[in-house]
């Protein structure tokens, strides 16, 4: 049976041990530092499994030794949102966090892809990739799956359509000039600009740009769980069962889109090895300069890590 840890126990990393708990695809481990809770949130789990009949370990540490040889290292650890907050607000905090999660996880995993969800997810990303000194095949970013399950979300409750037919696309930083791509999404084959009358869709493309802010301000304790731990499980399953699978994900560019030396978000296949391949759609003015903003702000938030 595969191995992936997961670092950082908390609404995210716990809820992504669930949804692959149940996928049987792997047996797993999560790390927090809070004494106590990882180790009792994997039992609850565990006592779960004859219910839904899988057969995975869960097992609940605050050591890195248990994590030892993992196929994929999940890092949700860190400080969430508050109202009024921006993602951006927790680079400070954030990056002690994932110097440390990284570098202890890869002493023991050597082999490891890693998958970052921590805010603000591409600038930790980038930190993740020089601090493992890892080729980009082997850092990804979680956000491009969860932006674009919103956007999905939204078209379904708009039209009455099966999330099924729907598939939306939205690239460029995680951040509230994220880049839903509306020519390229579409229902059942038909582009969303052929069948959203424009004002319905710009509220759709408002509506994802500030998905995250929404759960926010409606929680009030914390920010999203259930559908970034969804994404990260699908990353995670199209990894172990090398699926080739295209989906939006933060990679580290290398000239793609125009762009170098940052973690953005673009459509990339996932299998065995991690990163396979980044696919670069054709683009019109409009939507380059999009991106190009959004790079710019992602630019600006690398820029601020301190080393
Ligand atoms: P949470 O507060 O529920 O969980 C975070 C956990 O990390 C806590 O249990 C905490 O004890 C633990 N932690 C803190 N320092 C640690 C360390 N050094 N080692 C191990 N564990 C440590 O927060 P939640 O909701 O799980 O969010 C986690 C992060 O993911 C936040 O930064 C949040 O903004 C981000 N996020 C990113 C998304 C994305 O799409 N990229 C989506 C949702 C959340
Ligand atoms: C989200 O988009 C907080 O980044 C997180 O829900």
């Amino acid at each position: 049976m595969a191995k992936v840890s997961i670092i950082g126990a908390g609404q995210t990393g716990a809820t992504t041990a669930l949804w692959l708990a149940q996928r049987e695809l792997a047996d797993l481990v999560l790390v927090d530092i809070v004494d106590g809770m990882p180790q009792g949130k994997s039992l609850d789990m565990t006592e779960a499994m004859p219910v839904v009949g899988s057969d995975v370990k869960i097992r609940g540490s605050n050591s890195y030794q248990e994590t030892s040889n993992s196929d994929i290292v999940v890092i949700t650890a860190g400080v969430a949102r508050k109202p009024g907050m921006s993602r951006d607000d927790l680079m400070a905090t954030n990056g002690g966090i994932i110097r440390a999660a990284v570098s202890e996880s890869l002493k023991v995993s050597p082999e490891a892809i890693f998958i970052i969800l921590t805010n603000p997810l591409d600038a930790m990303s980038y930190l993740a990739m020089k601090v493992s000194g890892l080729p980009r095949e082997r850092v990804i970013g979680q956000a491009g799956i969860l932006d674009s399950a919103r956007m999905r979300a939204f078209v379904a409750m708009e039209l009455g359509v099966s999330v099924q037919n729907i598939h939306c696309y939205v690239l460029g930083g995680h951040g509230d000039n994220m880049v839903p791509l509306t020519r390229h999404s579409n229902v059942a084959g038909v582009p969303l600009t052929d069948i959203l009358l424009p004002e319905r869709l710009d509220a759709i493309v408002e509506r994802t740009r500030k998905g995250g802010g929404e759960i926010v301000s409606l929680l009030k304790t914390g920010s999203a769980y259930y559908a970034p731990g969804a994404a990260l499980a699908q990353m995670v399953e199209a990894i172990l069962l090398d699926r080739h699978l295209i989906v939006p994900a933060s990679a580290y560019l290398e000239g793609e889109y125009g762009q170098s030396g940052i973690f953005f978000g673009v459509p990339v296949q996932l299998g065995r090895g991690g990163l396979e391949r980044i696919i670069e759609y054709v683009l019109t003015d409009e939507e380059r300069q999009a991106l190009e903003r959004s790079a710019s702000h992602v630019r600006e938030t690398i820029a601020g890590l301190d080393g």
